[in-house]
Order: C-alpha cells, then sequence, then structure tokens
C-alpha cells in the first residue's frame, strides 16, 4: 500500500509525477502530495484526499525538472494534510517519501532523536529526521541515508531528495516494491512500472536492502556499505493500453469484461503446439512428490483457493488445506512430512502471505506461487511461478485475477492428474473454452442484471448469499465483494447452515441470493430457500442451466460442474457492480481500502 514515483531529467516533473501517481491511486488514496526541487529551493504540496484534489493544489507556475511523489495508505497517523507524504527534517534540508511500514521508529525515535520535533504522527517522519542526524555527523548525504537504512527494521521503498544536490535521487527498497525506469537523459522511480510506462519501458529491478542514487544520465546501485551492484534492464512486458480504462466509466466494469479473454490467454498460455498441457517440470516434480498441500492466500484469492481444493482433491488425488496468511504465520498448524505451500496472489505482495512464504522457507519447505505479477515479491522468493496472464488489475475489487487463479488451479490440477497416471474424462481446455463463450453470454446481459441489482440491492441494508459445495465458495466471493465496493453488509453462508443461527436475521425483504449449479445439491439448496422465503426473504436464485426452475431470477449458460464458480461470479460482480453504482460508491477506489496490502 502507498505508492511512490520520482522522476529527475530535463521536462517540467509536475506532470509525470501526477500521472505517475494518478496510476498508483489503487494502492492507497487516503492523501497524496509531491515535492519538487529548483533553484529557488524545494516545494512541498500536499493534501487530504485524493490525488484530484493534489492536482488543483499544485500551483502551475513552478517549474522544477525533479520530484517525489507519493499516494497514502494510511498506517501510522489518521489521514490528514499533516500526516500526508512528502516528510521534511526539521530544517528542511531533506524531504522524503515512504512506503512501508518501520517497525522500531519508537526505538529509533527514542534513541537519536530525543530533542526532535515532528511535525506529524507517522514512522516515515523518523526516517527523515534520522538521516539528518546522521548526517550532522559525517556531512555526506549518500553515506546518512545508507546508515539510515542499515537502521531500519521493517519495509520500506523512499525516495528522498537533499536540496542541496540538484542531481540525485536517493532511493532505497526493502521489502517494499520499487524499480527505477531508465531514459534518454532522466530516469525514474516508482512502486510499480505502471505508473511511468508512458515514458519508459526499461526498468531495472532493486532488491532488498539496496540503495540507489539516480541522476539524470546514470544510475549507481549500492548496498548498505556503499559497494557497487551492477545489474542489467528489462522491458516491461506491460501494454499501455492495459492500464487505461478506454471506453469504460470503471476499471471494475472493463475487467469484468475481460474474462473471457484471460481465459483464452489462459488457454494459449498452457497449451503447447501439439495441444498438450504445458507446465514447468519443477511444477510437475513438486505437485508429484508431496503428500498434502497448503494453500495460502488473502481474501479474493483465499476464496480462489477454496475451489482450487476441490480441483485437487478431486482430480489429482492429493490432499489440500486452505489457510488464510495471517491466520497461519501466528498459528500455524500441524504439517504433514512432504508439504507443498502454494501462494496465490493477484498482486505478489501481500504482505500476510509473504510472512508464511519466509516462515515455510525457512523450514525448508517448497513453494509455488500462483500470480499475476511474475516479478512480484512472493514470485521472486518461491521456488516456482504460475503466470495468471490476466493483465493489470487496477480496479480494487479482484475479479478477473480470481476466475484466472481458478482457471490455472483446474489446470495444474488436471497436470498432476495426468502426470500420475490417473485416468480422466475432463479436458481443461475444452472447458475452459466453454467457459470463455459463457462468460461472454454474461457480459451481454448488464441491463437485466443492473435491472436486478437495482430491484433487490439498491436500498438493501444487509444482503446473504447462499450455495452449497463448490457453490458455497463462490458465496464467499460474491459476499466479499457486495460489501467491499458497496457497503451493504453482506455474508455467504453455506445453504444447510443458515437455519443453524444466521435465519434469525432474515426480515421480511432481506434479499437473499442463492446459487443453483450443482445436480446433487439442487433439491437441497431450494429447499434452504423456501426456508428463508417463508421468513419473508426477498429471494433471488442464479441457477445452471439444465437445472434452472420457473421462478429463478436468472440462468446462467450449461458449463462442465467443476467449473461453474468461473461463470456463476460474473453475474455476482455485475450485481456488486450496479449495486455500489446506484448507492453512488465510488466503484473503483471504496473506501479504507487498497489495492496492494503491503502491511501485515
Ligand atoms: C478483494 C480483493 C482482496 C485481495 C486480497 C489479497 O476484491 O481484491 O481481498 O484478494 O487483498 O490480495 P492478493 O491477491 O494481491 O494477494
Amino acid at each position: 500500500m502507498c505508492g511512490i514515483v520520482g522522476y529527475i531529467g530535463q521536462d517540467d516533473t509536475k506532470e509525470i509525477l501526477l500521472n505517475g501517481l494518478e496510476k498508483l491511486e489503487y494502492r492507497g488514496y487516503d492523501s497524496a502530495g509531491i515535492a519538487t526541487l529548483n533553484d529557488a529551493g524545494v516545494q512541498v504540496v500536499k493534501v487530504k484526499g485524493r490525488i484530484a484534489a493534489l492536482r488543483e493544489s499544485v500551483d502551475n507556475s513552478v517549474h522544477a525538472t525533479m520530484g517525489i511523489g507519493h499516494t497514502r495508505w494510511a498506517t501510522h497517523g489518521v489521514p490528514s494534510e499533516e500526516n500526508a507524504h512528502p516528510h521534511q527534517s526539521a530544517s528542511g534540508r531533506f524531504t522524503l517519501v515512504h512506503n512501508g511500514v518501520i517497525e522500531n521508529y519508537q526505538e529509533l525515535k527514542e534513541k537519536y532523536l530525543r530533542d526532535v520535533h515532528f511535525a506529524s504522527e507517522t514512522d516515515t517522519e523518523v526516517i527523515v529526521q534520522l538521516i539528518e542526524k546522521l548526517f550532522a555527523e559525517t556531512n555526506n548525504t549518500a553515506a546518512a541515508f545508507r546508515k539510515a537504512m542499515s537502521l531500519l527494521k521493517g519495509s520500506y521503498a523512499i525516495g528522498m531528495i537533499d536540496h542541496e544536490h540538484h542531481d540525485t535521487l536517493y532511493v532505497a527498497k526493502n521489502k517494499s516494491p520499487l524499480l527505477v525506469g531508465l531514459g534518454d537523459g532522466f530516469n525514474v522511480v516508482a512502486s510499480d512500472a505502471m505508473a511511468t510506462l508512458k515514458v519508459t519501458d526499461q526498468y531495472v529491478e532493486i532488491h532488498d536492502r539496496e540503495v540507489v542514487l539516480v541522476h539524470r544520465r546514470y544510475i549507481e546501485i549500492q548496498d548498505l556499505n556503499g559497494n557497487s551492484i551492477m545489474r542489467e534492464p528489462y522491458t516491461a512486458q506491460i501494454d499501455a493500453n492495459d492500464i487505461e480504462k478506454g471506453t469504460y466509466s470503471h476499471f471494475m466494469l472493463k475487467e469484468i469484461d475481460e474474462q473471457p479473454f484471460v481465459m483464452r490467454k489462459i488457454i494459449n498460455e498452457y497449451q503447447t503446439e501439439n495441444n498438450e498441457l504445458k507446465m514447468d517440470t519443477g511444477v510437475r516434480q513438486a505437485m508429484n512428490s508431496c503428500d498434502r498441500i497448503y494453500i495460502i492466500a488473502a481474501g479474493t484469492s483465499y476464496h480462489a483457493g477454496l475451489v482450487g481444493k476441490e480441483f485437487i482433491e478431486k482430480l489429482a488425488n492429493i490432499p489440500v488445506e486452505v489457510h488464510i496468511a495471517s491466520e497461519f504465520s501466528y498459528n500455524t498448524p500441524l504439517l504433514s512430512e512432504k508439504p507443498l505451500f502454494i501462494f496465490i496472489s493477484q498482486s505478489g505482495e501481500t504482505a500476510d502471505s509473504r510472512a508464511v512464504l519466509v516462515k515455510i522457507k525457512e523450514m525448508g519447505h517448497p513453494a509455488l506461487t500462483i500470480t499475476n505479477v511474475p516479478g512480484s515479491t512472493l514470485s521472486r522468493e518461491a521456488d516456482y511461478t504460475l503466470n495468471l496472464y490476466a493483465g493489470p488489475e487496477i480496479a480494487v475489487a479482484s475479479t478477473k485475477a480470481y476466475t484466472a487463479q481458478i482457471a490455472v488451479l483446474a489446470i495444474l490440477a488436471v497436470d498432476t492428474a495426468k502426470t500420475k497416471g490417473l485416468s480422466l474424462d475432463f479436458d481443461p481446455m475444452r472447458e475452459l473454452a466453454i467457459v470463455a463463450n459463457a462468460m461472454e453470454v454474461l457480459t451481454d446481459q448488464k441491463e437485466a442484471i443492473e435491472d436486478l441489482a437495482r430491484k433487490y440491492l439498491r436500498t438493501a441494508r444487509n444482503a446473504f448469499f447462499i450455495g452449497r459445495s463448490i457453490d458455497y465458495h463462490v458465496c464467499l466471493e460474491a459476499a466479499l465483494k457486495l460489501k467491499e465496493i458497496s457497503y451493504i453488509q453482506a455474508e455467504g453462508f453455506a445453504g444447510g447452515e443458515l437455519k443453524h443461527g444466521t435465519i434469525a436475521l432474515i426480515e421480511e425483504g432481506t434479499p437473499v441470493i442463492a446459487l443453483a449449479t450443482q445436480k446433487n445439491v439442487n433439491y437441497s439448496i431450494r429447499g434452504n430457500v423456501q426456508e428463508v422465503v417463508a421468513r419473508g426473504a426477498n429471494d433471488m436464485v442464479i441457477s445452471m442451466k439444465g437445472l434452472e426452475q420457473d421462478t429463478d431470477a436468472f440462468v446462467i449458460p450449461h458449463v462442465h460442474e467443476l467449473l461453474t464458480p468461473l461463470v456463476s461470479v460474473v453475474p455476482l460482480q455485475l450485481l456488486s457492480y450496479y449495486a455500489a453504482l446506484h448507492r453512488d460508491c465510488d466503484v473503483d477506489k471504496p473506501r479504507n481500502l487498497a489495492k496492494s496490502v503491503t502491511v501485515e
């Protein structure tokens, strides 16, 4: 969470910084700020609120060719102008932006900064004040910067300006993402290449506990002792069009619509020219030599993991446990003899999942990451990576990454079954192609789903999703989607479980949305619907072709029973989207959230 951007070059920096921050806004949007440096000194502009507000506050008459910017998701200190970044040292010489959490900031304050007056409540201000303190001892900014970094515990991606140095941006990284982009006569710094793709596609990866002195024509990467490190740049593989909304009013709607394309992309990427499944041999070996799989994930990715468990157990015959990352870290279950850990993460940066990865690597266990961002932390630190090929997901609410995760898990399960020599009556590529077509049918029915959202959810206080078996996992995801973007209190329940307590909440008009896509539980889920209807619920049944009844609100096309989550979730994503829209909510940037959750 939080995004940083920096520029040093020949052009005016304001637009580059603001544009970069707009692309990083998915990382946090409580407050924002920029600092620019020119002959008149440093100009800092900060606001509580969005980048749009920052843009309005920036003085367009100020011209500067270097600067840093920040968009914040508050951890220490409420969202306010004082707590917004950049932060400055007491003398005003050093100005700094930071993404991450400094765990020992209180200790550092006590030990080095007792006499310093702090202007904010943030852990970040400790860093910049510490650098000023250390500078007083050495009179060397780079040395003070490196020394300060060596004293920090926690995560950080930092950009700093020394107002006496008009030729250097000081940059450092530990655990938080950071890239340096190379240009002709300029260089940039960003939490994510998306922020600066407009100006360059050449990037250099920065590793943990490295600092970089970024100049206009070259960069110097160093370790914390000042030793130089050489590293070649790579070309970012992101299409600039993928990060624009185009004609869509929201990224979420665009990303829902992209799902059929993502399914087809996954089919292509995981298939050889001879139509065989394509899978990394290391992954194959790991899947075949483990005695139990532990899936670790958070939020929507956890919900995809629940569906993945069904595939791996039913098709590949390997027992699977699915764990919420933040719980696993501090309450580790008894492990089997030969565990394999699978981390599912759209961003590949989720701190809760990374904490588990670090722990299980220390224990010597193998790890596979399934992610949309191949160079991300979880991808780099695991033994193997499977890519989702979903393209950048910008809306905070995850949609296409969820379905991509499920599709890749289905392919992984079938590939493992085949390598084990198990006989299967399931061709995943053929079935996924059918899914892609079904998704297209559904994304063409937006008006019908918008009507349902208006009818059931526009003024609802709460809503329940019920389903049995694999439908239950989709209900959990549907409830999360609805609550995070429309702020309706929503819960997903196993159909049979409602009567064991929660049915007490059903009142006249309470929306209950039921999924009926599984033949073996069709009869029982319909019984559960009758139970809530008898108590006044406003029921909406979404069923699959072949299992439908006349009174059902919506029928999805028929697909393989195991793959129904890929299809049944589409009307539910759209339902949440339209509910949020009709309740005047900020669909792409719901309150209190951020896309990439890099704090525990
Ligand atoms: C909800 C959502 C979150 C993420 C969760 C994990 O729409 O997007 O619940 O799924 O924060 O993020 P990743 O998948 O990046 O690890």
